[in-house]
């Protein structure tokens, strides 16, 4: 189950908005997907909310009675939207989550420094600096008329990260979403410029979410991809693993006894998912 975090400390750097785009192209690939929501803003989970019957689905996180969150049953494709702000604990138990990080990042010093910031923070992170969680930035809100997307392509370079791609600042963006759409759910007329700006953005993901139809394209990238994504110790089971929407992470599944409060205080990343009960998948 391929699962794309979208992650970036700087607030409004666009991070749900990029979430609910993605979420919304995997539903129109025809994929089960979820969008779930880690922020306690519940921006994407209200989103949906907005969003039209008809449209093609994204099923939102299940809360049940003991405020966890689900992986509902039958997905196939996992959306994560994250707060502003992230970082340590919350941020590693992310990264342990995903297949692929991506980080939207606004021009401005600050948004870079920022964004720097972040990046420093997910290098010291195995999975991160061993490519088993693939990581990319996009150019967020970019005005096309200045050297924005230029400035932010080189920052890329100059930090090791693959720069996916840039989006415009348009109000189309804000007028979709005000409505639960997205730029894909559009007549392509509408939405031909930010179409193609999409386009070398869902090339960089499509090994990560669509690693068999890539590789039979013959990209080389899907194919490591694939093998990344067979290499997982458990795959996610729905309705089995879960987020807490809290502080902490959890296996819902009887068959799994909860961890005990085992090595308290150790600090290594292994040591402390152990005291806190995440499930046997994340530790990798
Ligand atoms: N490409 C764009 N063009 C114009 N406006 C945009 C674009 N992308 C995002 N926005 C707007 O920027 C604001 C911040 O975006 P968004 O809420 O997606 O950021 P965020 O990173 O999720 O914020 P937070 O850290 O608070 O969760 C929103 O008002 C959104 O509509
Ligand atoms: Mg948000």
């Amino acid at each position: 189950m391929p699962v794309i975090a979208v992650v970036n400390r700087k607030g409004g750097s666009g991070k749900s908005t990029f979430a609910a785009h993605v979420a919304a192209w995997c539903a129109l690939q025809g994929h089960k997907v979820m969008l779930g929501d880690v922020d306690r803003q519940q921006s994407s989970r209200n989103w949906l909310r907005r969003r039209h019957a008809d449209l093609p689905h994204i099923a939102p996180w299940a809360l049940d009675q003991k405020n966890m969150l689900r992986v509902p049953t039958g997905i196939s494709h996992v959306v994560l939207d994250t707060p502003g702000g992230i970082h340590g604990f919350e941020l590693a138990r992310i990264v342990m989550f995903a297949d692929a990080i991506v980080m939207p990042v606004c021009s401005s010093l600050f948004d870079r420094e920022s964004a720097a910031a972040c990046h420093a923070e997910l290098m010291a992170l195995p999975r991160i600096a061993n490519g088993r969680c693939r990581l990319a930035v996009v150019g967020m809100r970019i005005d096309g008329r200045t050297r924005a997307a230029e400035v932010l392509r080189d920052w890329s370079a100059g930090l090791g990260i693959p720069f996916a791609g840039a989006l415009r600042e348009t109000q189309l963006y804000v007028r979709s979403l005000e409505r639960g759409l997205t730029i894909f759910d559009l007549p392509p007329g509408q939405s031909q410029i930010d179409l193609a700006q999409w386009e070398p953005i869902l090339d960089w993901m499509r090994p990560i979410l669509q690693p068999a139809q890539a590789a039979n394209d013959g990209d080389t990238d899907a194919v490591a991809a694939t093998r990344i994504g067979n290499s997982r110790p458990d795959s996610l089971m729905p309705a089995q693993e879960s987020l807490i929407h809290g502080s902490r992470l959890s296996v819902l599944s009887a068959s799994r006894p909860a961890a005990t409060q085992s090595n308290p205080g150790v600090p290594t990343l292994t040591r402390v998912a152990e005291s806190l009960g995440v499930p046997r998948f994340l530790k990798r």
